[in-house]
């Protein structure tokens, strides 16, 4: 066993409860949050190193869902060996949630699979897809696989995105653009884009350009200038919006997400989709969206704990992104790789490098003890 290993067990092992200190939260939801961590492995066996991780790597969800998705779920094993299975009504729920109808709606499983769909939608060999950079790179990646171009535009001094810089590469390309990416909250940076800006965009790009704004991290956002684009996607422009239950509702490793677009369009990127969304995530879905209780309860302690770890890293002397998600990023001021490795060796996995931003780090909001786990290591890690 390594060093790493024995370290991240201990760390495991230790302070489940809660945290002390710095980061000591309000009573109720360090309370709410011991509570909803899910169950210790009952072996600490080398299969379950991944569980000895603090896991601050894809910004997911650390509580697990709640006891009403984990019900739900269950009692959808029924129909395992099932096709026609009745359908517990998520779309209907997702119409009457944003006052959508059906044919605005697209299932997925998972936001990414509408990434690709929408890729493989409007893009082609002599086609590109206009976004910022740094942003969520798998829409680039998956442009670049189907040999698409992806005409990336530099954040601005304060990691903002670039609306204007955006609108001018739209309309460089306004022949050969499929469509324009947003994401808003961005990742990896955490910054909102405000609802006017997003106006701004839609007013000047070429008409009809399809816009996918992804908001998987909408449910986290306090920024009053921010709004979601649905009513965009309601009011007929062209605008595809993306959702996922990965975040907030915990369901990652279930992958479920929809897109909300006008009929035209949704029915363009639903020719492209497989099909494969299971009996388990539609019922865990439906159950998550009956109980946005939980929802909320993991948006209080995330940004409570997001607040509290940030002050400590600037009263450390290192510069934090305001962000609006379940992430942040710290300016590291030293290359970012080694960095990333050491927090491994010491039981914390935290994000990847996401050039050209190399002196940043990304660091999900994980549970009390993972955060406690994370400035115990920054300390030799980084300092
Ligand atoms: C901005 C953004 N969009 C989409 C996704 C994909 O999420 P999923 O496919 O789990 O819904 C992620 C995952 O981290 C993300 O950060």
């Amino acid at each position: 066993m390594s060093d790493g290993q024995r370290l991240s067990r201990r760390g495991f092992m230790g302070n489940v409860a809660g945290t002390v200190g710095v980061l000591a939260i309000s009573p109720d939801l360090a309370t709410w949050a011991a509570a909803h961590r899910p169950a210790r492995p009952r072996h600490l066996a080398m299969a379950d190193d991944y569980d000895s991780y603090a896991k601050l790597a894809f910004n997911e969800n650390p509580y697990g869902p709640p006891a009403s998705v984990m019900k739900a779920m269950n009692d959808a094993f029924k129909y395992a060996n099932r096709y026609g299975y009745p359908d517990p009504g998520i779309v209907g729920q997702i119409c009457a949630l944003h006052g959508v109808t059906p044919d605005m709606v697209v299932l997925a499983s998972g936001s990414g699979e509408l990434l690709e769909a929408i890729g493989n939608t409007f893009l082609a060999p002599d086609k590109v897809v206009v976004g910022c950079d740094p942003s969520y790179g798998d829409v680039y990646q998956h442009a670049t696989r189907i040999k698409s171009e992806a005409i990336k535009v530099p954040l601005r001094a304060d990691h903002t995105q670039d609306i204007a810089g955006m609108i001018r590469a739209a309309n460089a390309h306004a022949k050969d653009a499929g469509f324009l990416y947003l994401c808003n909250p961005n990742n990896p940076t955490g910054r909102t884009i405000p609802a006017r800006e997003v106006q701004q965009l839609l007013d000047g790009i070429p008409a009809g350009l399809p816009v996918l704004i992804d908001e998987a991290y909408h449910h986290f956002v306090d920024d009053p200038a921010y709004a979601t684009s649905i009513p965009q996607a309601i009011a007929g422009r062209s605008v595809i919006v993306t959702r996922t239950f990965s975040k907030i509702a915990a369901l990652a490793g279930v992958r479920l997400g929809y897109a909300i677009a006008p009929k035209a369009l949704a029915e363009q990127v639903r020719l492209r989709m497989t099909g494969t969304i299971n009996v388990l995530a539609k019922y865990a879905g439906s159950a998550a969206l009956k109980d946005l209780d939980s929802q909320a309860k993991v948006r209080a302690v995330t940004l409570e704990l997001r607040r509290k770890t940030t002050a400590e890293l600037e009263r450390r002397g290192f510069a934090v992104i305001p962000s609006e998600t379940n992430f942040f990023m710290v300016h590291i001021k030293r290359p970012v790789r080694p960095v990333i490795d050491a927090f491994k060796a010491k039981g914390v996995l935290v994000g990847r490098p996401f050039a050209p931003m190399t002196d940043f780090l990304r660091v999900s909001v994980g549970a009390p003890e993972e955060m406690q786990r994370f400035l115990n290591a920054w300390g030799d890690v980084v300092v």
